[in-house]
């Protein structure tokens, strides 16, 4: 038996599902305990380089929740306790305390039960009858949702500090070396000094500009892949060409080196697969404290223990040949050629100099290498084929984007970042589709410091915070015709990706907030221009696009649930 994990709602989200992946041993299937997700294609679509090794079996929340209160007698002495506590607990709670509304809850799992398949989803239905802010009880820890623009303001702005912090949860700190990567890392110093060295030395305005070559190559060769696939007209899984292509880009600016074509590359690739899994799997013990020993018998824990060895002894030999190439530059006396400097070759520098505060220790440099690939790859590769699948469906805005990129295009063979400030069409459609589809829908949970007053109602220390921007974004009381995807409602608008109108929060706001949104910004717009300039599209198998599935799978990026093949054809 091997576990698979996979998230439930964001990269970083504690709102987890397990999905174990059962395999035969010696022929016999082994009886799995909890299993849980939407889909086996939505699952098989997070998979793709994993290449089917194995076959999987999904069951909805629902179904495990019944397991566990039908199969343990244990439970059930558990929930008379709980009932007796909960009794006692509400019996000796402040009366004077204003606490947000919140829906009915269960004994032992709380509001789990609620989230659904789709978290985003579940929430946003909630939030209609309770409100925003809204108290979840998932497990035994509360859960403040927020899903309107004034309470996200009250969180990333009026409150930032106090809810700067992140939750210790899942098993982010096992993967990412307890904690050490930004994303996780809880508010301080180090927090601090970790995400400036990485702001300034890969993800400034500046550092972005000075990888614009790479950007072009690695567009130059995915346009080729889909050219050679236009004279056979064959069917191409865009978000595989999608996702290649933005690994790339973030791999040579953070290691110095294309992530696929090599040996040790595919490696990557399969390890890294399996980390975004178990980076959002849910780790019952968060939760429900008492059955945290679930996951050495159903396999979990072993797995993380695998995935993170694995990935260590990958990143140690990654940093060995950075050490190196430091050495025989340093015998070089500078060497001959001036190569740029990738984010490995900075921080190892770094790390010999007292620049930080703090000895940069080697742990420290895997884990914001590790982030890097997290947060910048299949964000990026997800929102544009959302882009993509939204222009298949509005013909409209297909035709006037090709109109605007082509015209532009003239007798040049693509479209170069310099023309991107023109495209005012193009950059309206990634907004819009960012609106639509923010691929980290409940942005990253931060967890409150101390007790605080939001909106009127008493929010206590340690509290987690689930913004569920999707739900933000569709709100009818804020978007006109807010379901449907109308890129002219952001020309001659001011709404931009910045964070500071809560209505629109595709990359979070305030210290928190997402460092690479100007790295995912540059990539996603060069790339859908080339793609529109360059070839038209249709759904495989004439499918019409009104048929076209648009619903989203479990997964770290909120993936399509039905991956979008397609048939690409040179324009006449
Ligand atoms: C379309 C692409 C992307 C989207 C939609 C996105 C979205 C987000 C969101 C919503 C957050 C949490 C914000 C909050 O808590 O307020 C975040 C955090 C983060 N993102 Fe991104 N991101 C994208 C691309 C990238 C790229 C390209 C990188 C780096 C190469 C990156 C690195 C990070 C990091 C390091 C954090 C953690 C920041 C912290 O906790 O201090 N992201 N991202």
């Amino acid at each position: 038996m091997s576990l698979l994990g996979k998230e439930a709602c964001t990269h970083f989200s504690p709102l987890w599902k397990l999905h174990f992946n059962l395999s035969t041993k010696g022929g016999t299937w082994r009886k799995l305990i909890s299993v849980v997700g939407n889909s086996e294609e939505a699952i098989a679509n997070q998979l793709i380089f994993l290449k089917g090794k194995a076959k999987m079996y999904i069951l909805p929340i629902e179904q495990i929740i019944a397991f566990i209160l039908k199969h343990s007698i244990s439970l059930l002495l558990c929930f008379l306790f709980t009932i007796f506590v909960v009794k006692w607990r509400n019996s000796t709670s402040n009366p004077s305390q204003n606490l947000p509304p919140s829906p009915p809850k269960l004994p032992i799992i709380g509001n789990l039960h609620q989230l659904g398949s789709i978290p985003q989803r579940s929430l946003k239905s909630l939030a209609q009858k309770y409100g925003s802010p809204m108290l979840l009880h998932l497990g035994s820890k509360p859960v403040l949702i927020i899903s309107s623009p004034d309470a996200a303001e009250e969180v990333m702005k009026t409150h930032d500090l106090i809810f700067a912090n992140r939750p210790k949860a899942g098993f982010a700190g096992r993967l990412l070396y307890n904690f050490k990567d930004i994303t996780f890392a809880p508010y301080g110093e180090y927090w601090r000094q970790i995400r400036s060295i990485c702001v300034l030395q890969l993800l400034s305005h500046k550092r972005v500009q000075s990888f614009r070559s790479i950007r072009e190559e690695e567009i130059a060769l995915m346009l080729e892949t889909i050219r050679e696939s236009c004279a056979s007209s064959s069917v191409i899984h865009i978000n595989k060409i999608l996702a290649t292509l933005t690994n790339n880009i973030v791999s040579r600016v953070a290691i110095g080196k294309r992530y696929s074509g090599e040996e040790s590359g595919s490696r990557f690739q399969e390890l890294f697969v399996e980390f975004t899994m178990l980076l959002g799997v849910f780790n019952v013990g968060d939760y429900i404290p008492w059955l945290a020993w679930i996951n050495n018998v159903n396999g979990l824990e072993a797995k993380v223990k695998k995935v993170a060895k694995d990935f260590d002894e990958y990143l140690e030999k990654l940093l060995e040949e950075g050490v190196k190439k430091q050495d025989k530059r340093g015998n070089n006396n500078g060497g001959d050629e001036k190569q740029q400097e990738n984010l490995v070759d900075v921080l190892l520098e770094i790390q010999g100099t007292d620049a930080t505060s703090f000895a940069l220790e080697r742990d420290s440099l895997k884990a914001i290498i590790m982030d890097m690939f997290v947060g910048g790859t299949d964000t990026t590769s997800s929102l544009l084929e959302w882009a993509i699948s939204e222009l298949l469906r509005n013909t409209n805005a297909m035709q006037q984007l090709q109109k605007e990129v082509r015209q532009f295009l003239g007798s040049k063979s693509c479209i170069q970042e310099d023309d991107l400030e023109n495209l005012h069409y193009l950059k309206a459609v990634i907004k819009e589709a960012l609106r639509l589809h923010p691929p980290v829908p409940l942005l990253v949970p931060r967890e409150s410091s101390k007790a605080v007053k939001l909106m009127g109602y008493d929010v206590a220390a340690g509290t987690q915070v689930i913004i569920n921007a999707w739900a933000i974004g569709r709100d009818p009381k804020l978007w006109e015709a807010a379901e449907e995807f109308q890129p002219e409602r952001f020309l001659n608008s001011s709404l931009d990706i910045k964070g500071q109108n809560f209505e629109y929060i595709p990359f979070g706001s305030g210290r928190r907030s997402c460092p690479g949104s100007a790295f995912a910004m540059v990539t996603a717009e060069l790339a859908l221009a080339n793609l529109m300039c360059n070839f038209d599209f249709q759904l495989a198998g004439g499918a019409r696009p009104e048929d076209l599935d648009m619903t989203e799978a479990h997964g770290i990026v909120t993936p399509r649930k039905v991956p979008l093949l397609l048939v690409a054809s040179l324009p006449n």
